[in-house]
């Protein structure tokens, strides 16, 4: 086969065999096909699209390209769960130890930061000594005992999802309904799970920013997941602003523990409940997500969720007592209070704008190799529908460099906005397709 003739196919609109999938894929993730033509075919296929048999084979095709995990060994229920990305998305680091607390496995391959969205993987790593570079024979240990983990994509987890997610980044190639199906699902169904709760975030701290779109992707998620005999339930959640109070990497540890040990944080309990609540019913320990969201109230409540958090932690070789008491981490050099720049109702918080700040404060990577500040971040705690004096305080920043920190704060500043009518604050859980 010639790619130039698939690339011209598929530019062109028409839709592409399996084999053309198949071997376009293989032969680019073994080295054959440059980078220049896998380009233009993304490029192709962000303009032109994907059908669902389409997302199906290439979503396949690159699961295939590495190893899918076989966890038949653990006879308990084994439920995923991934979210679509969003800034001070903190809600695997809750869920998980939930579910495992009301006996649902749960392993999960989480990813870093992208874009300007935050990653678990970055998070998890502000605990020193946690590892979340774990091999498979590994990963099946501890998935046996405690049942829950965090790790990152090794080298054999769906490879050539690897090769073209460096590449979708570097040419503009992100934000497609088919790709990011292909690039979720290769990574989720490698990891052995009987189920998947998929939590697809809207609004502007989200990749799809528009309510339709969100629909449309969890549409192909579930689509795909189920066309794989996986349950599947997807949730469309609020991310039009920073969720919880607190973003940035150990910011966001620190508030899961709080929420672990029963602080209550409206959006970031209500969201999260939710996700373990399907979880919880995905893996037959409820009849519904109502009953899923009860049990996991009296699990944070009566102490079980944070002590598996607890066990999972050591399992990965994290250090317990900076779990345990989380208020002797080390603090930045400047903490800078912001205010309230005028008097009125918050009619909105840009989350993407947000995301962007942290970057700059080193709680994300403008470059791949730039290393990060797990110490820096936001406190925010204004939300859409709150009233706001000008000059009272709403957050601060945290920080240990003044010159990123004055041009973060502008961008966090920018993207608040105040109005004089009321609003009122958003729907958390916009969906719930099952
Ligand atoms: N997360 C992924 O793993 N892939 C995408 O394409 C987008 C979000």
């Amino acid at each position: 086969m010639n790619p130039v003739e698939i690339i011209i196919k598929k530019r062109d609109g028409l839709e592409l065999t399996d084999e053309e999938l198949r071997f376009f894929i293989n032969s680019y993730t073994a080295g054959k096909i440059p980078d220049y033509q896998a380009s233009a075919l993304l490029m192709a296929i962000f303009i032109r699209g994907l059908s669902p048999k389409e997302t199906l084979t290439l979503t396949r095709t690159m699961l295939y390209s590495g190893t899918v995990i076989d966890l038949s060994h653990i006879p308990e229920p084994k439920i995923g769960k991934h979210s679509t990305g969003g800034v001070g998305d903190k809600t695997s680091l809750i869920i998980g130890p939930i579910a495992l607390a009301a006996g649902v496995k749960v392993p999960q391959i989480s990813g870093r930061g992208l874009g300007h969205t935050g990653g678990t993987l970055d998070k998890m790593e502000s605990i020193p000594g946690f590892n979340t570079k774990l091999e498979i024979e590994e990963f099946k240990k501890i998935m046996k005992d405690p049942g829950g983990l965090i790790i990152g994509q090794t080298s054999n987890i769906a490879p050539a999802d690897r090769l073209l997610y460096s590449l979708r980044d570097v040419v503009g190639a992100v934000p497609s309904i088919p790709l990011i199906t292909a690039s979720i699902m290769s990574k989720k169904l490698a990891e052995g799970t009987d189920g998947l709760v998929l939590d697809v975030k809207s609004g502007s701290g989200a990749f799809m920013q528009s309510y339709e779109d969100s629909k449309k992707l969890a549409e192909s998620l579930k689509g795909t997941a189920e066309g794989f005999g996986k349950k599947c339930v997807a949730l469309i959640t609020e991310m039009s602003q920073p969720l919880g109070f607190k973003s940035g990497n150990w910011f966001e540890v620190h508030e899961s523990i709080d929420i672990l040990r029963g602080e209550y944080i409206e959006d970031m309990c209500e969201i999260s409940f939710a996700l373990s609540g399907a979880m919880i019913m995905l893996g037959g320990k409820a009849e519904s997500i109502e009953e899923g969201v009860e049990i996991s109230r009296k699990l944070v409540a009566d102490g079980s969720a944070f002590d598996r958090f607890l066990a999972i932690i050591k399992a990965q070789g994290g250090d317990l007592d900076t779990v345990k008491y989380p208020e002797r981490y080390p603090v930045s050099k400047i903490r800078e209070t912001i205010y309230a720049e005028n008097s009125g109702y918050v009619s909105e918080i840009n989350g993407y704008e947000i995301g962007m700040a942290l970057i700059e404060l080193g709680a994300g990577r403008m470059k791949k190799e730039d290393e990060i500040d797990h110490k820096s971040g936001v406190y925010l705690k204004a939300k859409v529908g709150e009233y706001y004096k000008q000059g009272s305080v709403i957050g601060y920043i945290d920080c240990d460099d003044p010159d990123k920190l004055e041009s973060a704060h502008k961008r966090i500043l920018g993207s608040i906005k105040q109005v004089e009518d009321k609003t009122e604050k958003p729907v958390f859980i916009k969906e719930v397709i099952y």
